[in-house]
């Protein structure tokens, strides 16, 4: 049985931080609130000349610094984005051509928070199948360019960033299980529209509460599945690394495996939402913080637009 192991991990984060005080500024909003009812404190806010292309070849090198194998050996590269800078070609093709690799399979997958997990997923049936040894995964977002900064209930919670994963088939058990949904009947809850004619405008509009509710729900029953379908104790899991929307959010997912918040890497508080990077920013936090070591065995969850939403079960 060959199965996808993860080599190393990569992040980019722009240099630019812009806390909740100088987002009161120019928003109608507090720190208070802000810290309050989400956990952000702070975000990373891409410079002017930056994409989610940009960013998502920064980290796609920050990884591939650590693999033990040249960037021209990789034949998978598939990417979670939906705020790239270009409609086309992909992301998947930039970071290729950046990183001189040479002809291989190369995509992007938008499914907006949950664009990481479901490219994963991709990646992953692709090896166990024989297609593909060694791929990069990547989630990238610049979300600040993608907001209205006229609706304080949604344009505080979001930052930019890219994460990045490389994978290689082996022997060893990597991720054991992947598990993606979808329901578009939700789509006016949560949605970035605004490609008409003349004006191609898109921004976030999400019905929070709505949102909330579903995300607390969904998530809770994906990390019964993940349990499940892997025949595991709760106990058995080592670190929850959970999309960062919300730090009232992953509380509830982390009460829901009755595991301490010590097990959970947070990294929602600096970063924010970056939606399809924040799984992937987060992991890399874990791994080079020292937290998330060989051997450990991790539940990584998102959830966002489609609704989409995703899990995968990981020793790494
Ligand atoms: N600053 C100050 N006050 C605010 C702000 C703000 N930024 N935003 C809203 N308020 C006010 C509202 O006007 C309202 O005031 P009122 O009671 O006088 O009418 C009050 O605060 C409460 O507003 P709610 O929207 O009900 O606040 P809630 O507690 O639901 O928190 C939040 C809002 C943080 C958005 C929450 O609902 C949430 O996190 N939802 C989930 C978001 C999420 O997880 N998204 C996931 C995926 S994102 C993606 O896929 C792109």
């Amino acid at each position: 049985m060959t199965y996808s192991r993860v080599v190393s991990t990569g992040s980019y984060l722009p240099k630019r931080v812009v806390t909740n005080d100088e987002l009161a500024q120019t928003v109608d909003t507090s720190d208070e609130w802000i810290v309050e009812r989400t956990g952000i404190s702070q975000r990373h806010v891409a410079a002017d000349d930056e994409t989610g292309s940009s960013m998502a070849i920064e980290a796609a090198k920050r990884a591939m610094a650590d693999a033990p194998f040249d960037a021209s050996e990789i034949d998978c590269i598939i990417v979670g984005c939906c705020t790239s800078g270009q409609l086309f070609p992909s992301v998947a093709c930039k970071v290729q051509e950046a990183l001189g690799i040479p002809e291989c399979i190369c995509f992007d997958v938008a499914a907006a928070c949950a664009g990481f997990i479901f490219a994963l997923e991709t990646v992953d049936t692709y090896i166990k199948a024989g297609k593909v040894r060694k791929a990069i995964v990547i989630g990238s977002e610049l979300m600040t360019r993608v907001l209205n900064y006229e609706d304080r209930t949604t344009c505080v919670l979001f930052g930019d960033g890219a994460g990045a994963v490389v994978l290689e088939a082996s022997d060893e058990m990597g991720i054991h299980s992947t598990h993606c949904h979808a329901d578009g009947s939700y789509a006016s809850i949560l949605n970035a529209t605004g490609f008409q004619k003349d004006v191609v405008n898109p921004l976030v509009h999400m019905e929070g509460r709505e949102v909330f509710k579903l995300a607390v729900n969904k998530m809770g029953n994906l990390v019964e599945e993940v349990l499940e379908a892997n025949n595991l104790e709760k106990a058995d899991i080592d670190w929850l690394i959970p999309h960062q929307a919300n730090s009232r959010i992953i509380a509830s997912i982390a009460k829901k495996l009755d595991m301490p918040m010590s097990r959970v890497v947070q990294t929602v508080k600096h970063h924010a939402n970056t939606s399809s990077a924040s799984v992937p920013l987060a992991l890399d936090h874990g791994v080079r913080s020292g937290q998330i070591r060989r051997g450990d065995k991790l539940l990584l969850e998102a959830f966002g637009s489609g609704l989409a939403w995703g899990a995968a079960l990981i020793t790494y």
